[in-house]
């Protein structure tokens, strides 16, 4: 099984601070630090750090050639990855002294996606492989609907939440992976259960993963549900802690792991990835993660 994400590529320029600025406010930085980021490549490459067979699809400007270089290092499958006349997306990260960020975020190749790259896309691709998308690129409404047709499973991770999801048509979607955050913002309900319940009634066919960041995380799936909590660490930054645990929980699913082993090696590799400076960097090998939870 193939697992394809059509995703973002983001330069991350990381600003290590007290605390995050205020509005009005003018802060100094103790730190600057450049990584390799973006929802989408994060999660193809926390996908193949797990094992699994990626392929990561998406827009870079002449100054995003390194995502290139990173999809070989790291092993993901980047033949579909093209170049265009505009400047790669980025994003401004501030992390205080606590390792909570905040994410200023240039979209730019990023939302330049055309139905024609698409199709072009989706033609190397067939029934029963999975899709991964983000809200971190544009046509994500005709994205959904070509993969469907075509009889691919589709994983979404809602994030960031805005009105451009409005264009999808969530009901199919067959893997929502999302947090407590996004969770309230699509059924309008705060407490964990309520957002797992209200989840499952308008979206019966899918399967919900709603990581609830300190608390762990929460599977359901029709009548069965799970609940993992977290390995607790000394978090330096937390970027890509979500991307990290999306990425290995497809892997293991994809794998046919059992949900409950899945979900410990996500909140596992996670918890790696946060004691990490650094998206893409921060996230560990499989290796690691299971000699991890084998101590
Ligand atoms: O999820 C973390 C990512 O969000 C960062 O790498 C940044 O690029 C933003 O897209």
């Amino acid at each position: 099984m193939k697992v394809l994400c059509i995703g973002s590529m983001n330069l991350d320029h990381v600003y290590m601070m007290d605390h995050i600025v205020a509005p009005g406010e003018t802060e100094a930085v103790s730190e600057i630090k450049n990584f390799l980021g973006g929802k989408g490549m994060n999660q193809s490459v926390a996908l193949a750090k797990a094992g699994a067979n990626i392929y990561h699809a998406g827009l870079i400007g002449p100054d995003g050639l390194v995502f290139l270089d990173a999809c070989k290092e790291h092993g993901v499958n980047g033949e579909y990855i093209r170049q265009i006349d505009e400047f790669t997306g980025h994003a401004i990260i501030q992390i205080d002294k606590h390792a909570q960020n905040c994410i200023l975020l240039y979209g730019g190749a990023n939302q330049k996606l055309t139905e024609a790259y698409v199709d072009e896309v989706l033609a190397g691709f067939a029934a029963g492989d999975i899709l991964l998308l983000q809200n971190e690129v544009n046509m994500l409404g005709y994205i959904v609907e070509q993969a469907f047709a075509k009889g691919m499973q589709i994983a979404l991770n809602p994030s960031p939440f805005n009105e451009k999801l409005d264009e999808v048509d969530m009901t199919k979607i067959s893997i929502f992976l999302l947090n407590e955050i996004e969770g309230g913002q699509i059924t309008g309900l705060v407490k964990p259960e309520e957002i797992i319940a209200s989840m499952q009634e308008k979206f019966p066919q899918a399967k919900i993963v709603l990581t609830l960041g300190k608390d762990g995380a929460m599977y359901a799936e029709g009548a069965t549900q799970y609940y993992q909590p977290i390995f607790p660490v000394q978090a330096v930054d937390t970027t890509a802690a979500g991307d990290t645990f999306t990425g290995y929980f497809l892997a293991g699913l994809s794998e046919g792991m059992p949900i409950p082993a899945v979900l410990k090696m996500s909140a596992k590799a996670s918890s790696i990835a946060v004691t990490r400076p650094g998206a893409v960097p921060s996230i560990p090998l499989r290796k690691e993660v299971e000699e991890a939870l084998a101590k």
